[in-house]
């Protein structure tokens, strides 16, 4: 199974994945509220391959709703015991995986490669997302213009892109974060280090 490997890291998933992890997950929560159509307090976020949660706790910080899904039972267990009864965290394959109800927004974070057909999965997103699908994108796995095409396919016209350039597995010290950050809104300064690392953050909505 794919997610055996997680059972053992489940534990420490976000203090170890993370070199930082409330800057860097403080970070991705902003732009899961603000990078496309804004999400206002009190709106749902479904995180599909949640792991143990982490992005939870800043995005409770907002004021949203939140529940997790993960196919791994260990990192299920691990969000549990990090939430408490602060928000669900269940175990399920976020292929197949439908919320009770709709949410304003889903979000998957380091796991769209586990689609098993990517035009498929966004068509499943699609039926119970109201807002906007939030997920991390390696320009040099994935060519943009291929998932912008599969995400209209499914009615998601409008994709807002974002370089993110928070380093996973380094702290830097704060200026040097600071520009790397501002680096992210230089255009071709962007596009040039997106060649060699890092990731964008994509929006993807209706319009
Ligand atoms: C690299 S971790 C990312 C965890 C978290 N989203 C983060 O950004 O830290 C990938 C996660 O995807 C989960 N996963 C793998 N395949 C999955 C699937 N088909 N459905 C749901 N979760 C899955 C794994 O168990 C693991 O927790």
């Amino acid at each position: 199974m794919t997610t055996e490997k997680y059972g053992p890291q489940a534990d420490r998933w976000t203090e170890e994945a993370y070199a930082d992890p409330a800057r860097y997950l403080a970070r991705r929560a902003d732009l899961v509220v603000g990078l496309g159509p804004r999400l206002e307090a009190g709106e749902s976020v479904l995180d599909l391959a949640c792991g143990d949660a982490g992005l939870a706790e800043p995005l409770l910080a907002r004021g949203l709703r939140y529940q997790g899904v993960d196919l791994s039972p260990e990192m299920v267990a691990a969000g549990r015991h990090r939430l408490g009864a602060r928000a669900r965290v269940t175990l399920g394959d976020l292929n197949t995986y439908a919320p009770a109800g709709p949410v304003a927004a889903a979000t998957c974070f380091r796991a769209i490669y586990y689609a098993w057909d990517r035009v498929a999965f966004f068509r499943h997103v699609a039926s119970f997302t109201e807002r906007k699908l939030v997920f991390d994108l390696n320009p040099r796995q994935y060519r943009v213009e291929d998932v912008q095409r599969d995400l209209a396919q499914v009615g998601f016209r409008r994709l807002e892109l974002r370089p993110f350039f928070a380093p996973q597995t380094r702290a830097l010290p704060g200026p040097l974060a600071a520009a790397l950050e501002l680096a992210e809104r230089s255009g071709p300064l962007a596009r040039a280090l997106l060649r060699l690392r890092f990731t964008y953050v994509c929006a993807a909505s209706r319009g």
